[in-house]
């Protein structure tokens, strides 16, 4: 459906000194990849990313950035500045931002828009918990974050947008959405985005699974037709397995 792409999410990990010679060797590892390869690192870590990703198919992403253009923001990062230094990508909404930083659906929204306003595609992600998911709400829940975060962009904008469906529940527990799950959920999505939208439009946004991706368990969701690829946390750090998942995104 939309553009197969396998996305790591470094979280706080790597140290700015180990960046280049690890996004080098993602590069080699995932040579031939029929996907398009994602490294989102920490920002001190960018820089360096960007450097070794040069003349390779690897994409550098941010984790997070600010909605505002530039200000007093003490402690903040622009997309302008991500931009300015060859970022591509941006994560937002991401639900540990969500549990430990405050961000919030109208929150992703003003930096959704700004992302693209400034050339940068945002990964937005949505997720229920284990309660949502045991009261039987996750597709409710899920259509409330997407209709928020989504609030007045336009068609030709949401095209560029990615879409990561992250249960919380499958994050870092190593408990994985059966495939069954995870293409229900991204299914629904898709079913959304044709409502919100139209079903071409929706047939080109980027759809992703996350949770505990790892080598093993990443074909049977890849193969789903609604999961266009991955955000991929703990086997992003180790470059044999994050090969082996985006060899199997095609
Ligand atoms: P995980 O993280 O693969 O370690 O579960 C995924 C994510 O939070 O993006």
């Amino acid at each position: 459906m939309g553009k197969y792409i396998i996305a790591g999410n470094w979280k706080m990990n790597k140290l700015p000194s180990e960046t280049f010679d690890f996004v080098k060797e993602v590069a080699e590892a995932t040579k031939g990849a029929e996907c398009e390869v994602v490294c989102c690192t920490p920002y001190v870590c960018l820089a360096p990313a960007v450097e070794a990703a040069k003349g390779t198919h690897i994409k550098i992403g941010a984790e997070n950035m600010h909605f505002e253009e530039k200000g007093a923001y003490t402690g903040e990062v622009s997309a302008e500045m991500l931009k300015d230094i060859g970022v591509e990508y941006v994560i937002m909404g991401h639900s540990e931002r969500r549990e430990y930083n405050n961000e919030t659906d109208e929150g992703v929204n003003m930096k959704a828009k700004k992302a693209l306003a400034t050339g940068l595609v945002p990964i937005i992600c949505c997720g229920e918990s284990l309660e949502q998911r045991e009261a039987g709400i996750t597709m409710d829940w899920i259509s409330i974050q997407i209709k928020k975060a989504l609030a007045d962009i336009s068609t030709e904008d949401v095209k560029k947008v990615v879409i990561a469906y992250e249960p919380i529940w499958a994050i870092g527990t190593g408990k994985t959405a059966t495939d069954e799950q995870a293409e229900e959920v991204c299914g629904g999505i898709r079913e959304l985005l044709c409502k919100l939208y139209d079903c071409d439009t929706a047939k080109a946004v980027t759809i992703q699974y996350g949770g505990s991706m790892n080598a093993k368990n990443c074909a049977g969701l890849l193969a789903k037709p609604n999961i266009d690829g991955g955000l991929i946390g703990g086997a992003s750090l180790k470059s044999a397995d994050f090969a082996v998942i985006t060899a199997a995104a095609k």
